[in-house]
């Protein structure tokens, strides 16, 4: 299974903080936004990601994540010219894809909880049809939103309904099988003019394949969209970070830990940094097992 990110928008929601600088470079406490999503590809055990960005950002990305060689992944990156909606990822990344199941996730969506690996990791070797997680929120009207029946079967999807029928959001976190593209290809856009995500997940539904997995209690799930939700993201794992001593979405404890780099590639990692960064990848080293 591939992996991609979808980075583009103009981030408009904001300015001034992202005129300059795209959404997903921003920090979020201790390290950019775009390193929590591509974690949770590298926890589903995905390790060939095409990042897309907003035309005019690529350099910036490759700058920071380069060929991915540092992590014993591979990075490619394309540019979506105009915001043309999430499902556009699929053409845009048609060749990337070549073909294989793909898992696509939001630039801007941080997953972080117990039991959350295994769970990715069996949705991306479902390799068919299509799956989302959903999360339990207080303000369904912001999301794509899936109405369950008794038995957690989808019943119904709608995209931010001013009158939700269900508080379970559609986290944007997304796996599909080989047919993705034409799918992609065969939704209209909507009222917005965008190819929404929510359509590719319908036209799922409709055909009976889509699998809805409720995120348990000890996962969250934060979306990085506004002033406010980069704050608290940041706190939360400020948060985590100083109460456990452990990093989350760090990308070389999680590289060095599935076995993709060595412990003298990690030796160097480290060394390429002169902060507490730098400490936490040796003292993972000095750690028996
Ligand atoms: C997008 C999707 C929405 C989903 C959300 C998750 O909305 O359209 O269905 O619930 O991501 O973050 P956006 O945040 O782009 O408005």
């Amino acid at each position: 299974m591939k992996g991609i990110i979808l980075a583009g928008g103009k981030g408009s929601r904001l300015y001034p903080a992202t005129r300059a600088v795209s959404k997903h470079l921003l920090m979020i406490y201790d390290k950019p936004l775009i390193y929590y999503p591509i974690s949770t590809l590298l926890l589903a055990g995905i390790t060939e990601i095409l990042i897309i960005s907003a035309k005019g950002q690529m350099q910036s990305y490759k700058a920071l994540l380069g060929d991915g060689a540092q992590w014993g992944v591979t990075f490619s990156y394309l540019e979506q010219e105009t915001a043309a909606g999430i499902a556009e990822a699929f053409l845009i990344g048609e060749d990337f894809l070549a073909g294989d199941a793909c898992a696509l996730a939001l630039g801007d969506n941080i997953f972080y909880g117990a039991g959350l690996t295994g769970m990715l990791q069996d949705l991306a070797d479902t390799r068919t049809g299509g799956s989302v997680l959903a999360f339990q929120v207080h303000d369904p009207q912001r999301f794509g939103i899936v109405e369950l029946d008794a038995g957690g079967a989808p019943l119904s999807l709608e995209e931010k309904p001013a009158n939700p029928r269900a508080n379970w959001a559609v986290t944007g976190l997304y796996f599909y099988g080989p047919d993705v593209t034409e799918v992609a290809r065969s939704v209209t856009p909507s009222a917005r003019g965008e190819l929404e995500i929510t359509s590719v997940n319908q036209a799922y539904l409709d055909r009976d394949e889509l699998n809805v997995v409720r995120l348990p209690r000890g996962v969250t799930w934060l979306d990085a969209g506004t002033f406010d939700s980069m704050l608290e993201a940041s706190q939360f794992v400020q948060t985590v970070e100083k109460r456990q001593g452990l990093k989350v979405a760090c990308l070389e404890e999680i590289a060095w830990r599935r076995g993709l780099i060595s412990d003298d590639q990690m030796r160097a990692l480290a060394a390429s940094f002169n902060n507490e960064y730098r400490d936490y990848l040796l003292s993972l080293l000095r750690q028996p097992g």
